[in-house]
Formats: structure tokens, C-alpha cells, sequence
């Protein structure tokens, strides 16, 4: 009783509502474990990949039959695990248990007469679910359970952070509310498994990775998806090692340098998802930039995605940061609260600019992190020299090498909790003498600025150069003032804080709330004297010795 058509790019010869199908954000259901994941980042990446390969993404029709959509799937083989979700329709992700099966499923469906639109037969595994005779059918359809979709909205948010426990509780709660859930990040990487069937048309054997946020273990639904495409694959399965008087070498076209290669791949890779990409709508070809690359919508998914290609150094970042994820469950509670409060007091953007972003943030709770009594998180020089052989990694001269088993880092004596560590966060970079000094991850510690951006984070592997080089003296002062005003907030709270019936924002909340921000541009009027007012309390406080910082038990 169903048809499968294969999705594919319309041309349109009618008019179309302006905006159709724009990008949609997915939630799932969190579990409350702690997912912090312990195998080794390549072994994760490579499963994922696999698992991607096998499934496919199917828009169906609002409500369906979900045992006998099974059912009818299953003809072509078991299938391992599906889900389903909404955005802008409904639609299935449906694993199966061995590949052969998508190319059995593959064979059945039939390219879509469009009527006055005409198709452009590409065929991939993003497929379209019609009923047959849905008349006959209608008493048998029901709604499907989607596991709920999106992260809570502020309100929701707030709600559950006055009713934590404690500040430890509330860090943790926004982290299960935040954190990409198993579907989602199933989702990322069968969107780089799609895009990665488009590009293998022209580079059979070549691979799309996500990476960064997605990858990282910092990932809040919603991020954007960074995926590049990685033509080193192809070389690794074809150059087998030949012995003898002759070597081959394929016959190819050269040009002036790396970028250049990289210009004219993504163009036409990007003109390929224009012209042929099904769901992929809003492409750009954003070749000038440092960084060239392509940016597009995934319609199906509801990710913005940003593909490039030759950047190892990107992927081995996120490894690096995966690491120090999974190392310590206070790492990614801290890091989510920061860029939480980053983001409600407007210090990031999606827009690229002036301000900090993400990627400093977490480079900055890392270090933060380092430089705690005893250490929380070991620094990456101290990483690299537990490598072994198989980890030793040199990306185009640079040294990327550290360990990739988790297992041979020992666990931290650190016990102070997320309540005392976020205060000392914002104390510690309302302190921090950036005028004068760099943040470094590899040796965890500050060094002097080789150069005068406003603010200096070293590049953990390119070490010449500077991941914030774009922040701005003002922004960089931003917020400085914010985590001076929120280091205060806190301190104050912690000995007088509201009775849960009164249901007043308190900790984390009172941080992430508008009237927060509020606070903070009534003293912008007044900003400097404010901001050096609070600091000179807390340090008269801490010296003093008049309140023990340590107290830091929940309500
Ligand atoms: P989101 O804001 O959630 O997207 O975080 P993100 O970590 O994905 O950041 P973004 O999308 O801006 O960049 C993707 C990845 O590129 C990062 O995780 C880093 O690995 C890398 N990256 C971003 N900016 C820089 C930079 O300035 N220097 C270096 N070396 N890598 C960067
Ligand atoms: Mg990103």
C-alpha cells in the first residue's frame, strides 16, 4: 500500500510560497544518563559513518501506519532502528542492518511525475513515502509518536532552572536540556552521508565529516552543522604499494596553490547541491573567505550547513575537544552554562563579527579548567606525551599529536563543584589581565601576547596564530563587564538566596534572565566605575576572607 518516490530537486514552473521549508529545529527525548562518551573519537566518528550509510531518510505523509510502514521496509532487509520527527512534515530515519538493503529499497523507487514541474532524476537515499489507495486506507492510519522535538523555550527553561535543587543541579539541567540528543546527532551524520553521495560523483571514494560543534561533544540542538569534505580518503585506497622500476601517477589538472584546488572543488560541489542536491536549498558559494566554503540548508533535517574541504586541522581540533569533553563531567556543564550566558547577553552571534565565539569560549573554560588546584583538565602538551605511535599526527607541518585513548588519563582529585567553578570563572576572567597576556591551552598558562588583539587565545596547533583575533576591545570589555556583574550575582546569591515557593530567578536563572541584562545596561550608563566597583568588593571580600568561597552547598 506505499509508494516510494525518490525526492528530487523540482524545477519549478509554478509559483512557490517565498520561504517554504526553511530551516526547522529537531527534538528528541533526552535521557537523564550521563552520556558523557568514553571511545576514542575516530572509533565513534567511523561507527557513525558506517551506521549513516545504512539508513535513509523518508518524508511521509502525516499520519501512516507505523507497523505496516515497517513492515513494507523490511522487505528489503531487517532494519536496525528508525525515528521519526517533524519538520515541516513528518519524517522517518530508518537504519537498516546491512547497506545491500538501501539498494534493494533504492531499486523499487520510482522517479515522481512532477505535472507541470520536471525532475531531475538524481537518486539518493532522501525518499518520498505516498499512500496507495489512501481512501481504503484512512481507518488505519494514525498519528505517529514523534519523541518531542526542540529545547525548551525560555520560559520552559527558566521554569526548570527555579525549580533545581541546587546551582550544580541547574548546570546539569540545562546541559540534558541543551545537549544533541542520539537522533539528532544520528541526523548530522546522515547529512553528511547525503551530501557525501552528491560529491561522490565526482570524487568516488571521498568522504564528508561533520565536525566541530556536532562532533565535539558541545553541540546544542539547533547548532549548525560544519562538515568538510575530505579528499585524503581517496588516496588511502588507491595507492597501494607497488614494488618494481615504474611508479604511476594519475594524469591531472594543476593549479597556481591549496586554495585555488580548494576555490574550484567547492564550486562545483556547491553548484552540484544547487543544481542537483535534493533538499538542499539557499546555497552559497563563499569562496574568499579565509576559510573557503559552501554554505546551504538541509531542508529535511533543518540544518544550516557549512561545507568545506582540506581542514584536518578543524577535525583534530573537535577530536581535541571531545577529549577534554569526556574527560570530566563538570567540562561540558560549564561549557554549555557559559555559551548560554554568552549567547542570552548577546557577547556571540550567528552573524560573524566583532564578537567571541563559541570555539574561544570553550578554549577559555579549558583553560580556566587547567589552571584549578589540582588541575581539572590536563593541558595538551601534558596530552601529547602520552601518544603513542598510532597517535603521532603532523597536518601540514603542524604538530597535532596527542593521546587518543581516553583510558590512559587519569581522572582528576578535583572535587570542587559546578556552583564554585562557575563563580570562579567569571572571577577569575573579570581578573584576567588580557592586555597582557595570553590564554594557552598547550602549556596551561599564560603567556605573554606576541601580538595586540584586544584578546589572544593561541591556536592549540597552529600556535602562531590567534582563534580570537576578530573580538574587539569593546566586546572584549563586554564581557569583562558581564562576568564581573555575574561573578557578583552569584556571590550574593549564595547567602541570600529565594525560598522555591517564591519562585524568583536564583542562580544559573538569574544569569541567563533579560532583567539580568537589564541590570547590566543600567549600569552601562555608569559602565566602567560599576564594573571596577564589583571587582574591588570582590577582591576586598577574598582578601578579607570575610565569606568562604568554598560555600558552596546547594539550597
Ligand atoms: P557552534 O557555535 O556551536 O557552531 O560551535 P563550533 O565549535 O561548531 O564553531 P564553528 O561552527 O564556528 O567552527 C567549527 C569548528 O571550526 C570549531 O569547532 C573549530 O574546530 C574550528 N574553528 C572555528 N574557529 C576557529 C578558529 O578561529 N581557529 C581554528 N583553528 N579553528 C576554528
Ligand atoms: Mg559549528
Amino acid at each position: 500500500c506505499f509508494i516510494l518516490l525518490a525526492s528530487l530537486n523540482k524545477i519549478s514552473l509554478v509559483n512557490r510560497p517565498a520561504g517554504a521549508g526553511t530551516a526547522g529545529v529537531l527534538s528528541l527525548c533526552v535521557g537523564s544518563e550521563d552520556r558523557t562518551p568514553k571511545k576514542r573519537f575516530s572509533e565513534v566518528q567511523n561507527e557513525r559513518r558506517e551506521q549513516a550509510q545504512r539508513t535513509v531518510l523518508i518524508h511521509c505523509p502525516d499520519k501512516i501506519n507505523e507497523k505496516k510502514f515497517l513492515k513494507f521496509l523490511s522487505q528489503h532487509g531487517p532494519i536496525n532502528s528508525h525515528f521519526f520527527y517533524e519538520s515541516f512534515g513528518l519524517y522517518a530515519a530508518v537504519e537498516f542492518c546491512q547497506k545491500e538493503s538501501v539498494t534493494s529499497l533504492q531499486n523499487i523507487t520510482r522517479t515522481p511525475s512532477l505535472g507541470p514541474e520536471a525532475a531531475i532524476p538524481f537518486k539518493s537515499r532522501y525518499l518520498n513515502l505516498k499512500l496507495r489507495n489512501s481512501l481504503n486506507q484512512t481507518s488505519e492510519l494514525s498519528s505517529i509518536q514523534c519523541s518531542n522535538q526542540s529545547s525548551p523555550s525560555s520560559k520552559k527553561l527558566y521554569q526548570l532552572l527555579c525549580c533545581a535543587e541546587s546551582v550544580d543541579d541547574q548546570l546539569n539541567t540545562l546541559l540534558r536540556e541543551f545537549q544533541l540528543t542520539e537522533e539528532n546527532t544520528r541526523l548530522r551524520y546522515l547529512t553528511c552521508s547525503l551530501i557525501e553521495d552528491v560529491a561522490a560523483a565526482y570524487f568516488p571514494d571521498c568522504a564528508v565529516r561533520p565536525f566541530g560543534s556536532s562532533v565535539n561533544s558541545f553541540g546544542k540542538l539547533g547548532c549548525d552543522l560544519d562538515m568538510f569534505l575530505d579528499l585524503d580518503e581517496i588516496g588511502k585506497f588507491t595507492a597501494q604499494k607497488t614494488s618494481g622500476n615504474f611508479l604511476m601517477e594519475f594524469q591531472v589538472k594543476n593549479v597556481p596553490s591549496e586554495r585555488v584546488a580548494t576555490q574550484k572543488i567547492l564550486s562545483v560541489i556547491g553548484e552540484c547541491l544547487d543544481q542537483f542536491g535534493p533538499g538542499c536549498v539557499g546555497v552559497q558559494r563563499i569562496l574568499n573567505a579565509r576559510c573557503p566554503l559552501v554554505r546551504f540548508s538541509h531542508q529535511a533535517s533543518g540544518f544550516q550547513c557549512d561545507l568545506t574541504t582540506n581542514n584536518r586541522i578543524a577535525l583534530k581540533s573537535s577530536e581535541l575537544l571531545y577529549m577534554y569533553g569526556a574527560l570530566d563531567s563538570r567540562v561540558r556543564a560549564l561549557v554549555f552554562s557559559v555559551r548560554c550566558w554568552a549567547r542570552a547577553h548577546s557577547l556571540t552571534s550567528s552573524i560573524p563579527g566583532a564578537w567571541i565565539t563559541n570555539f574561544s569560549l570553550t578554549m577559555m573554560v579549558i583553560f580556566f579548567l587547567q589552571r584549578r588546584s589540582p588541575p581539572i583538565l590536563p593541558t595538551l602538551d601534558y596530552l601529547k606525551t602520552l601518544a603513542d605511535a598510532e597517535d603521532k599526527c603532523i597536518i601540514e607541518g603542524h604538530n597535532c599529536t596527542f593521546v587518543g585513548d581516553l583510558n590512559r588519563i587519569k581522572p582528576s582529585r578535583n572535587t570542587e563543584t559546578l556552583e564554585l567553578l562557575l563563580k570562579e570563572f567569571f572571577e577569575y576572567f573579570g581578573n584576567f589581565a588580557f592586555n597582557k597576556n595570553s590564554i594557552n591551552i598547550r602549556q596551561g598558562r599564560e603567556q605573554n601576547k606576541p601580538e595586540s588583539s584586544p584578546l589572544h587565545i593561541q591556536n592549540p596547533f597552529e600556535t602562531s596564530l590567534n582563534v580570537s583575533k576578530n573580538v574587539s576591545q569593546s566586546q572584549l570589555q563586554k564581557f569583562v563587564d558581564l562576568a564581573r556583574e555575574s561573578a557578583w550575582i552569584l556571590h550574593q546569591e549564595g547567602k541570600d538566596r529565594p525560598s522555591p515557593s517564591s519562585n524568583q530567578p536564583w542562580g544559573l536563572a538569574a544569569l541567563l534572565l533579560p532583567s539580568v541584562a537589564n541590570n547590566m545596561s543600567l549600569s552601562k550608563k555608569k559602565k566602567k566605575p560599576a564594573s571596577e566597583r564589583i571587582k574591588n568588593l570582590l577582591d576586598s571580600i577574598k582578601s578579607s576572607g570575610a565569606e568562604n568561597s568554598t560555600a558552596t552547598n546547594g539550597r
